[in-house]
């Protein structure tokens, strides 16, 4: 049986969709059909898909209202089928803060919302300095002097560690 796949996301800057193809990528290796889907185009239809998979990065301490949205109004639907989150942050470039037992957004996350997917992950993101705001990039170069990260406004950084990924991507496609 050939499992449909709906990998619904919310981005920012596109890291968190570049996680997805790669998703996309390693479930059509295991010959399993994927979609990926914008959580603004969602049309609300999850009747095809046999699996959902939502995705979100983290921007000032939290996920995109959508997708929680999202959970909130479609849990019992979404317990229906096989499911997975992850979450994109820069939080997770920290070894010690990089599972979603022990990444500080997802924690919380988990502790606002009543679903549980079968699967979760976290994922380090990208910092990328020169495409932010001034305001932004203000902003993260203080996050990243507290967290003795990189404060060079130039810094282009992908922290993600793409074999967690494709990880990942193969317990998805068992499940
Ligand atoms: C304005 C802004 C705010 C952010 N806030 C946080 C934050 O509070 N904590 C964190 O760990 N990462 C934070 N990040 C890092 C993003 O989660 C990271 O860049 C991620 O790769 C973005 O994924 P996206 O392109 O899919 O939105 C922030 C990034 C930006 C640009």
């Amino acid at each position: 049986m050939n499992t449909k796949t709906a990998l619904i996301y919310a981005t920012v800057d596109g890291h968190t969709l570049k996680i997805c193809e790669r998703l996309k990528e390693v479930l059509l290796q295991h010959d399993q059909p994927a979609e990926i889907i914008h959580i603004e185009a969602f049309d609300g239809d999850l009747s095809s898909y046999d699996r959902i998979v939502l995705g979100a990065s983290i921007r000032y301490g939290v996920h995109d209202k959508n997708i929680v949205e999202l959970i909130n109004t479609r849990q019992q639907e979404l317990e229906s089928k096989k499911t997975a989150f992850f979450s994109v942050n820069l939080v997770a470039r920290k070894p010690e803060k990089s599972s979603p037992e022990t990444n500080p957004y997802v924690v919380k996350f988990f502790k606002k919302i009543s679903w549980r997917p079968d699967i979760a992950e976290t994922f380090a993101g990208m910092l990328d300095y020169p495409r932010y705001s001034f305001f932004d990039r203000t902003m993260i170069r203080l996050i990243m002097w507290m967290t003795k990260g990189p404060t060079d406004p130039t810094t282009v950084k992908e922290y993600t560690n793409w074999d967690k990924v494709d990880a990942f991507g193969k317990r998805l496609a068992s499940l």
